[in-house]
């Protein structure tokens, strides 16, 4: 049976590694004979210059009609000044919120071999394996009212909401809950209950959560905190949830613990598995153009794919091996180089992930 992947390069630096990630997924359909095809189309920045819109509804269409999506990153400085309504960032989160893919799976592990990336120690972050689950289609980024208001002084003031409904607390929380109960049953419900009411409700409804996973340890923590806790003893967590804007902020800082933004990869699911797979970082318009991005976030999010969404787990597992073994070999993109290792561009990372499958 084939499986349609919808490929979604973007702007800035996501061609780039998208193609990397692209000749893995090419290596592993041969290799597995997995029936995947492909099809590829605008998003963001790319999208707007072509048809005016950052997604436009015969990309939508498509997106739905796939059983995954591969994403690399949109936005940049070209785009910056439009409309907010059109900006290249609006397509992503329609696409999010359209597909209704609630849940953020933001896996943060330190590969042995780059202890030494890190800008921690490496006694403070080897070993380190965190989940941060982060809700997607609610709280700030989509709440209403929202804008820009003209004040009676004739100031203006700018205004959002953050608000979440008991449902949307419930579906992310037992996501949470299940992915502690495949892990190290920890888990750590992120809020700011002693000033927002909205994170109030959200740890009333994960303690109500609590019994029905009796053997998940559910702790609570304010933002602010498990910030410095994530650079002071990142080792701690197992599992994180926490609300859309939150957990954006919480796992770039989790990424610079793995060595590199350039190192962590998402899955975005919906109630069914079906999902959006694509790296943390954005566009990365400072180096774009230059073939020294790093693509292995985008390839450790394909794998996310064949994981959650493909069911096969093994040529997953097959995957991560290979970008192990890259990284023994002693290959590094820029952002990730150490001494004594060996710096490679963005195609000769891909390249070599497919050489070790
Ligand atoms: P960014 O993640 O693009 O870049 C931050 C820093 O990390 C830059 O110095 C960049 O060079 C570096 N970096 C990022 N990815 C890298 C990689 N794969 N290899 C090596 N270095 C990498 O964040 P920003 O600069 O704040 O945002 C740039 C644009 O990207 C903005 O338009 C923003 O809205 C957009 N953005 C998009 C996404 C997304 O598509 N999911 C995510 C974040 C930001
Ligand atoms: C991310 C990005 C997006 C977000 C932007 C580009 C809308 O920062 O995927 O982390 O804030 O969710
Ligand atoms: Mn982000």
């Amino acid at each position: 049976m084939t499986k349609k992947i919808l490929i979604l390069p973007g702007d800035g630096i996501g061609p780039e590694i998208v193609a990397e990630a692209r000749k893995v997924l090419d290596k592993v359909n041969a290799q597995y004979d997995l029936g995947l095809c492909f099809e590829e189309d605008l998003l963001g920045g790319a999208a707007i210059d072509q048809h005016g819109v950052p997604l436009a509804d015969s990309t939508l269409d498509k997106a739905r009609a796939a059983d995954a999506i591969l994403m690399g990153s949109v936005g940049g400085p070209k785009w910056d000044k439009l409309d907010r309504a059109i900006r290249p960032e609006k397509g992503l989160l329609k696409l999010r919120s359209s597909l209704q893919l609630f849940a953020n799976l933001r896996p943060a592990i330190l590969y042995p071999q780059l202890a030494d990336a890190s800008s921690l120690k490496p006694e403070v972050v080897a070993g380190l394996d965190i989940l941060i689950v982060r809700e997607l289609t609610g709280g700030i980024y989509f709440g209403e009212p929202r804008g820009i208001r003209t004040l009676e002084n004739g100031e203006r003031e700018g205004f959002n909401t953050y608000k979440y409904s008991e449902s949307e607390i419930e579906r992310i929380g037992r996501n949470a809950f299940e992915m502690a109960m495949k892990r190290n049953k920890r888990l750590v419900s992120v809020d700011k209950a002693n000033v927002l009411e909205a994170t109030v409700l959200w740890r009333e409804v994960m303690d109500r959560l609590a019994p029905d996973y009796p053997e998940v340890t559910l702790s609570h923590m304010y933002v602010d905190n498990a910030a410095m806790q994530l650079v002071r003893a990142p080792k701690q967590f197992d599992v994180m949830v926490t609300g859309n804007m939150f957990g954006d902020i919480l796992s770039d800082a989790a990424a610079m613990l793995t060595g590199s933004i350039g190192m962590l990869p998402s899955a975005s699911l919906d109630k069914n598995g079906r999902g959006l797979y694509e790296p943390c970082h954005g566009s990365a318009p400072d180096i774009a153009g230059q073939g020294i991005a790093n693509p292995l976030a985008t390839i450790l999010s394909a794998s996310m794919m064949l994981r959650y969404t493909l069911n096969q787990p093994a040529v997953a597992d097959a995957i991560e091996l290979a970008v192990s073994k890259v990284l023994d070999q002693g290959l590094r993109t820029a952002d990730i180089m150490s001494a004594g290792m060996v710096q490679v561009s963005t195609a000769a990372m891909g390249d070599a992930v497919v050489a070790a499958l």
